[in-house]
């Protein structure tokens, strides 16, 4: 059914609406873009990873290449000191992208010449976190692209593309048991791993199933016409007042145009398409959504147990995640890496027997475990071989200009 002919979407206040209100807390903080940062800051810092925890180390007289920028590029790390609010990131007009280019260079040299005098195992594992950190920061960065695109009123493409994949509407997701018992999730150090995906432990479930593919755009639709951002009884106390306080009724990016419902995309504005799995969606509207389908969203534990783990190995990153070409066979289960991440019940906290690694590269992730929900697979954006079935990534129930979507969970 074209969404145009959706019952029930006129309710839904129209986008020239929308811009003509007052502007609302999150839009007054969205304009500001508090979370977002240029794409020139992301190339420094990840730049400045090395030199801050490599080069200074195990580069016997190197030389920063600027002074300020350990200010300037600096995240979060309190160890190291001072640095630029995240919020104020945006205003940095100089260095320049050139000046950006050149540090890169600079470090890149000086990270050749002490790759080949040493591999001791702990610089390998520095520059190993270095590398996952700015595969981390790619994806970031086209999140943070699109966020920026998105306010623009002539909704620019970042690469012209066509928009809805046109494949079929998927039949009804199908939901896959398990037995439950005694499981063991976690990193088993092998390989590279975040040092929050760790020790790998065991964990006791009861019996559940879960949903064989992602909850569909078109899905979401029928939760809108159902009033679902309407209905009190289906939300957390902290979601329905967040929704009602911000004025949401649809997914982040979507946007009624001419009473049709558009998309905003990294291609630029398409019609939503129904067979796409959804995205950008906060974990209060994934909750609703699963209490409204009678389902729950899954522990990261029953994800990871489920998960197929053939899906991790390196993908070929889009820029939206993609309809399924087919629907998936009875006892199968697919679309776990590569299109969105998927919001879990579970909160963000530590494993048994984690232990926050010493110096500042050890507030790389545990100072973060209160707060935010895990969210698990990977997303369009991710950059080939980033994903792993044991991965954590980790959200603010409020956020969703990340790749966030949902997959159904059920008790047996
Ligand atoms: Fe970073």
């Amino acid at each position: 059914m074209p969404i145009a002919d959706v019952p029930g979407y006129h309710a839904v206040r129209d986008h020239t609406e929308a811009l003509a209100r007052p502007l609302s807390a999150e839009d007054q903080v969205v304009q500001s873009m508090p979370d977002c940062s240029p794409t020139k800051w992301h190339r420094g810092h990840t730049t400045w990873f090395f030199e801050e925890f490599v080069l200074d180390r195990w580069a016997p007289g190197y030389e920063r290449f600027h002074p300020k920028y350990q200010f300037l590029f600096n995240s979060y790390y309190e160890a190291v000191g001072a640095r630029q609010p995240r919020p104020r990131r945006g205003m940095i007009t100089r260095p320049s992208i050139d000046d950006v280019a050149a540090y890169r260079s600079a470090v890149d040299a000086a990270m050749d010449s002490v790759l080949t005098q040493s591999r001791d195992p702990d610089l390998v594992a520095l520059v190993e976190l270095g590398l996952n950190h700015e595969q981390q920061h790619q994806e970031l960065l086209l999140m943070d692209i699109k966020h920026l695109l998105s306010l623009n009123p002539l909704r620019p493409a970042y690469r012209e593309s066509s928009g809805a994949s046109g494949a079929a509407t998927p039949k009804p997701a199908g939901f896959v048991a398990h037995g439950g018992g005694l499981v063991e999730i976690g990193h088993n150090g092998h390989g590279f791993g975040f040092d929050n995906e760790g020790p790998r432990h065991s964990v006791y479930l009861e019996p559940f199933a879960l949903a064989d593919r992602l909850v569909t755009s078109g899905e979401w639709l029928e939760f809108m016409q159902d009033g679902g951002y309407e209905r009190t009884d289906l939300w957390l106390s902290d979601g329905w007042a967040h929704i009602n306080a911000e004025g949401w009724n649809a997914p982040l990016y979507w946007e009624q145009v001419n009473g049709t419902w558009q998309v905003f995309t990294l291609n630029g504005l398409a019609p939503v398409d129904p067979a796409a799995p959804v995205v950008h969606v906060s974990y209060y509207e994934a909750d609703a959504f699963a209490r409204w389908s009678g389902a729950r969203l899954p522990t990261e534990a029953e994800w990871e147990v489920t998960a197929r783990p053939a899906e991790a190995g390196p993908t070929a990153p889009g820029l939206h995640p993609r309809a399924l070409v087919q629907d998936v066979a009875e006892g199968e289960t697919s679309q776990w890496f590569g299109e969105v991440w998927q919001w879990t019940s579970s909160p963000y906290t530590p494993y048994p027997g984690f232990r926050v690694a010493p110096g500042a590269v050890g507030e790389y992730n545990g100072k973060f475990m209160v707060d935010q929900q895990v969210l698990r697979g990977s997303a369009a954006i991710t950059p080939a071989g980033h994903a792993r079935t044991t991965y954590r990534n980790f959200f603010t129930t409020k956020s969703r200009w990340a790749y966030s979507g949902v997959r159904l969970a059920r008790d047996v």
